[in-house]
């Protein structure tokens, strides 16, 4: 022990502890940094605040403890057994190192990381609300095209059709045949239009606020009641079931909402196909209302939930046009919010607008 009576160091607490802990040697950093004096210390053990009990012989620790001087501050121990020269163990050398400072830093590189991390989400939010707003002017521009050589040729069909119908009587055999072409040129001029819904550039001008809750008022009955008319889907069994969060006010075009909402209950009610629940609700938080509809339905497979919104994507063979969720998107995108899906294959699926809330001050 003799050798090691002069260790000392400004920087570092030391103690140097006998065979039995009791302290021999303590330097005045050590004082200052477990806040006592140094005699109180020699003679004695090490102080509560360290934790010597359980301490082997031979055993080298290292470890953080908190300081007795509070404030959050911290202490690093080194303890090592210091061994004579024939090899037995003359005692302990203990450095304590106050961390306070390292630590401090180290919290805030984590917080600034942190920050960096949320940063970087929402650029990459951004980046990719960008991508879809371009990729919707560029499949407007499409769509506007295509849109106007179709109807052109839609409004030949139709307008000769009408000259045909003229020409035959009601029960002629030739009629039904007219009757399903006029049908299947009806219902492509109902897919053009979705079309161009779909490449509809943001008008503000009839944005106002719109209660997500009044969107759900008017259309959840009222397409409740077009299901049983037109017998489309199996409305009798399904029950639809509506929960309302206060103050989901959005910036927008309220028709563009309920055709939004229109669209998704229709999907929801086609997965559940003719018995199951859908569930539709407001919520909101800081940020973001939304307008959410859950079903109990067939769910959607990896592959569905990564085209759900791709034009003319859909499972539904001829049935479906794989418009409807296109026109949701570009709605949403238009209002600066985005769909959200959450399903999985034979769980049910929940489908959600979310649009920026209308703050008081807008
Ligand atoms: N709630 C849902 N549960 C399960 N699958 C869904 C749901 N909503 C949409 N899908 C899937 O997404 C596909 C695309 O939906 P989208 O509404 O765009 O087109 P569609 O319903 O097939 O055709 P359309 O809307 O023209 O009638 C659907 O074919 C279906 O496979
Ligand atoms: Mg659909």
């Amino acid at each position: 022990m003799c050798a090691l009576q002069h260790v000392d160091s400004p920087e570092r607490g030391v103690i140097l502890l006998d065979k039995s802990l009791r302290v021999t040697y303590a330097n005045q950093r050590v004082c200052e940094i477990l806040g006592t004096a140094i005699d109180r210390l020699i003679g004695e053990g090490l102080p509560e605040v360290v934790d010597h009990r359980s301490l082997d012989e031979d055993e080298v620790l290292e470890e953080v403890l908190d300081s007795p001087l509070g404030k959050d501050a911290v202490l690093h121990r080194y303890s090592s057994p210091v061994y004579s020269r024939d090899g037995w163990i003359a005692g302990r050398v203990e450095i304590y190192s106050d961390i306070t400072a390292r630590r401090r830093l180290e919290q805030d590189i984590l917080d600034r990381n942190l920050e960096l991390a949320e940063l970087n989400s929402r650029l990459e939010e951004a980046q990719e609300q960008l991508i879809q707003s371009e990729r919707l002017r560029a499949l407007g521009e499409m769509a506007a095209g295509i849109a106007h050589d179709i109807n052109n040729v839609l409004g030949i069909i139709l307008g000769n059709v009408q000259l045909a119908r003229r020409k035959l009587d009601e029960d002629s055999p030739a009629m039904k045949s007219i009757q399903g072409i006029e049908l299947a040129a009806r219902d492509a001029a109902e897919t053009v239009r979705r079309l161009r819904e779909i490449g509809k550039p943001v008008d503000t001008s009839r944005y106002a606020p719109v209660d997500l809750g009044e969107i759900v008022r008017d259309v959840v009955d009222a397409t409740i009641a077009a299901w049983k008319e037109s017998r489309s889907v199996g409305a009798a069994q399904v029950t639809v079931e509506t929960t309302l969060e206060p103050d989901c006010v959005v910036w927008g075009n309220s028709v563009e909402f309920r055709e939004a909402l229109a669209n998704i209950l229709l999907n929801a009610a086609q997965a559940v196909e003719s018995r199951g629940k859908i569930e539709v609700s407001t919520s909101r938080d800081a940020e973001y209302a939304y307008l959410t509809v859950s079903d109990t339905g067939i769910g959607m497979s990896e592959e569905t939930k990564k085209r759900l919104l791709d034009p003319f994507f859909t499972t539904r063979g001829a049935e479906g046009t794989g418009l409807g969720m296109s026109m949701v998107d570009a709605i949403a995108i238009r209002h600066g919010g985005k769909v959200v899906v959450t399903s999985e294959e034979g769980k049910g699926a929940s489908v959600a607008l979310r649009i920026p809330v209308l703050r008081a001050r807008e």
